[in-house]
């Protein structure tokens, strides 16, 4: 609920900044105390006037005014969350890299609250590489994003890149604290997807993953105030906005990828479906048909779930999933001790409502004491909620 909560409203330079007031006055509408901080080029686009007198209080936006020196510390301290809205591209890079020269960036580095950004910029900025690598450097220091989303931007064009609409801030907050936000302060890395194994330029090994399970846990994640980072395979899905996606294509490029991520992971949850075994060379040309048969000989992919698990300290928690056709209980439990993971997540294939590509999963979880933990054919978002929060009541955040 945003009644009574203390909220810090950033409003940078982006012609977004007039739809500040708005926020500001479904804010105060909604009960939370605001106090607005904007950087000089905002208030080329809004009048302090009109924030000061829509949020009853002294709008801020020098480090010293007066010869008063403004308490960012104690500002960034107050909030119970942070939000910047609209972020221009010339803010996003400067938290991006710790620049300090104004108030609004001075509380934004030392806010101890949840800091949550609507970005604004027109399309070609909002897809130029290094917006990806800022967005995803706050992402990776535990800052929310609220997606941007499509439609008429300033220049006239349309595409992706216009700030969210006030009243959706305003759900995505009231969403943000109503949802115990119990991940605040993890990092939870995932693997999803399909890896494709190369035989040659044109052919590969793979599999009918999607990566639906695996993006509506990270999502799932993602709501609960997790920092997620997404290992994601080949796969038409969308990614998910609003948090650290790295694209590979092979059982190695994932483990590569799981291996620079894990060590700062408090949760991994393995749920790609790594292709298990790959050509032990990828032909540089294309195979041509000269005989009626070929033999490629092929070699296991590294296992990404037993390798982490190799390495897994106290403080880590590891979740491995078993896809299986029969014995599925013997199955899972092998699989939980041989990869040493925490929690295993069965489906089976037996089950209807469970499989690649589908909408909805049935899973049971196993846990390290046996314990089994059913759960009915739903929606994979729901699967996701229950696998989450099992994790939460077998590891003590
Ligand atoms: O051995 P199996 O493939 O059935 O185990 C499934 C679990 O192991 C899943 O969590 C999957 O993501 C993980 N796995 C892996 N690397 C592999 C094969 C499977 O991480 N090469």
């Amino acid at each position: 609920m945003i009644k009574g909560k203390k909220i810090i409203l950033g409003i940078t330079g982006s012609i977004a900044a007039y739809k500040a007031a708005l926020i500001v006055r479904l804010l105060i509408k909604a009960g939370a105390e605001v106090k607005v901080i904007m950087t000089t080029s905002a208030s080329n686009f809004i009048a302090p006037l009109t924030l000061s007198t829509l949020s009853k209080n002294q709008v801020l936006s020098e480090l010293s005014e007066n010869e008063t020196w403004a308490n960012h510390v104690a500002l960034g301290r107050w909030a119970d969350i942070m939000l910047l809205a609209p972020l221009s591209c010339n803010t996003l890079a400067k938290m991006a890299n710790g620049i300090c020269d104004n108030l609004l960036l001075a509380v934004y580095l030392s806010a101890t609250c949840p800091v949550v950004v609507a970005p604004a910029m027109d399309e070609d900025m909002w897809i130029h590489q290094s917006t990806k690598q800022n967005i995803n450097k706050l992402l990776s220091f535990g800052n929310h994003l609220i997606p941007v989303n499509n439609g008429e931007l300033a220049s006239g064009l349309s595409g992706q890149g216009r700030m969210a609409e006030p009243e959706e801030i305003i759900a995505w907050l009231e969403k943000f604290f109503l949802c115990k936000q119990e991940l605040i302060g993890k990092r939870v890395l995932i693997t999803a997807g399909p890896t494709h194994e190369q035989i040659d330029p044109v052919r590969f090994i793979g599999n009918h993953s999607t990566g639906k399970m695996g993006i509506a846990l990270a999502k799932e994640c993602m709501a609960r105030g997790a920092s997620v980072s997404l290992v994601l395979g080949p796969t038409a899905e969308a990614v998910p906005a609003g948090m650290e996606v790295i694209r590979v294509t092979s059982a190695r490029e994932m483990l590569d990828a799981c291996l620079t991520i894990f060590p700062q992971t408090d949760i991994a949850i393995m749920c790609a479906a790594v292709a298990d075994f790959s050509p032990v060379t990828a032909s540089a040309q294309k195979i041509k048909k000269l005989n009626d048969n070929i033999t490629i000989e092929l070699t296991q992919t590294p296992d990404i779930l037993k390798t982490l698990g190799g390495l897994k300290n106290d403080g880590q928690f590891l979740v491995g999933f078993a896809l299986e056709t029969d014995n599925e209980k013997e199955h899972a439990l092998q699989k939980l001790r041989k990869k040493n993971a925490d929690l295993i997540i069965l489906n089976s294939l037996r089950d209807q409502g469970a499989g690649f590509g589908k909408e909805t999963n049935k899973i049971t979880i196993f846990d390290q004491g046996e314990n089994e933990y059913k759960f009915e054919t739903k929606l994979k978002s729901a699967v996701a909620t229950d696998i989450v929060n099992t994790i939460l009541k077998v590891y003590h955040v």
